[in-house]
């Protein structure tokens, strides 16, 4: 019987923790296999693309030390599923329908604009600026 009060609190735990994951994990799920853990651009299926995944901690260096997060956002939202069963643009990159449940908080992406997001987008998006150099 004692295994029931190590399954017990878990099961309960599972029922009442609704949190949803943290932009690292969701990373970790949805895009590591080919950004790489660390967005490099060197996830385990880069090499098998035919265009290199961008290396994500390079998006600020880029766009002059500033964090494009609208467009990160535009993105990573416009792959969503914009196209039932394709990616957007001739782009490997996949669809992420389960980023869009959850609810919607307000993102500005440094335009001035705060527009009502899925908060799992926004969390992706905050677990990229942190991953800038
Ligand atoms: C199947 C491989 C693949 C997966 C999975 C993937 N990407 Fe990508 N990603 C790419 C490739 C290839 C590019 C470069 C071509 C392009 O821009 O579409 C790219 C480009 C990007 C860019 C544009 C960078 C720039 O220079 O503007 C962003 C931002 C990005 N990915 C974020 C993500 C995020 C966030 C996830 C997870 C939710 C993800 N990607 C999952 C392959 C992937």
């Amino acid at each position: 019987m004692r295994l029931f009060w190590i399954v017990l609190p878990l099961a309960l735990a599972g029922c009442v923790d609704r949190k949803p994951p943290t932009g690292a994990e969701d990373f970790a799920t949805f895009c590591a296999a080919c950004h790489g853990m660390g967005g490099r651009g060197d996830g385990e299926a880069a090499a098998g693309l035919d265009r290199k995944p961008a290396d994500l901690t390079r998006l600020s260096a880029r766009n002059r030390g500033v964090f494009p997060g609208t467009r990160v956002m535009a993105k990573i939202w416009g792959y969503t599923g914009v196209k039932p069963g394709h990616s957007a643009e001739g782009s490997p990159m996949p669809q992420f329908g389960p980023l869009l449940q959850g609810e919607l908080v307000p993102y500005d992406g440094g335009d001035g604009i705060a527009t009502p997001t899925p908060v799992r987008l926004v969390q992706l998006a905050e677990h990229l600026r942190r991953l800038q150099q």
